[in-house]
């Protein structure tokens, strides 16, 4: 049987109908369909306290949200861009990774991370996206090829929060495909006692 990795996901807004969180999902239904277990941390959920380098005090949804991103086998971060960049209500998520420095897997190393960007238009996308990707090797880990982008200034969704735009499903398909096949892989080439 094949392995089934567990993918985490860090997305979306604090808005009702969020279309990053819808865009973050569809991915888990997507990775899902391929074998993977899947759980995701959005919006209200992120709303903890700045993360703060000098108290080790921590709220219990910080803990789980670090707790799973410890345990994944990949991750996905979906934002929307806000001012040219991704959200503060997410780099202050990702800033929490400071506490997985001291862990066998330091920060985010040995997983795949795939960035799913949205905005009103396709030039806050491309800046969002690269934001995320820098973060991502600075964690340690290994950006996706694909990048999904999220223009909401077109029909993606309907009324349902479907993602009906073909170009959009074909990149979150892509991305899954991505995510599960390196957690497969690592998985394979990872020596256990
Ligand atoms: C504070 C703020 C700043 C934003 N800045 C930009 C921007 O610079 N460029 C852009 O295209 N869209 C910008 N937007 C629009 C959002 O990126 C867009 O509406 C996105 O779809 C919102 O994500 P959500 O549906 O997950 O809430 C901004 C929205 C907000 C609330």
């Amino acid at each position: 049987m094949k392995y089934r990795p567990y993918v985490v996901g860090i997305g979306g807004t604090t808005r009702a109908g969020s279309s990053t969180e819808k865009a973050l999902r569809h991915l888990g239904r997507e990775v899902e369909r391929l074998g993977a277990r899947w759980e995701i941390f959005c919006g209200t959920q992120l709303l903890f306290p700045s993360y703060k380098a000098d108290n080790p005090e921590r709220a219990p949804a910080a803990r789980a949200m670090v707790d799973a991103i410890r345990d994944c086998d990949a991750l996905v971060i979906a934002s929307p861009g806000y001012h040219g960049s991704f959200s503060g209500l997410i780099k202050n998520a990702l800033d929490y990774a400071e506490d997985l420095a001291g862990d066998s897997r330091p920060y985010l190393s040995g997983r795949a991370v795939g960035c799913i960007a949205g905005g009103f238009g396709w030039q806050a996308i491309g800046t969002t996206l690269a934001s995320l990707r820098t973060v991502v090797h600075a964690l340690g880990a290994w950006p996706t090829p694909m990048g999904v982008a999220i223009n909401t200034s077109m029909k993606v969704f309907d009324e349902s929060g479907e993602v009906v735009n073909p170009d959009v499903r074909a990149e979150l398909h892509a991305l899954a495909e991505q995510l599960v096949e390196f957690a497969r892989m690592r998985h394979a080439y990872t020596p256990r006692q």
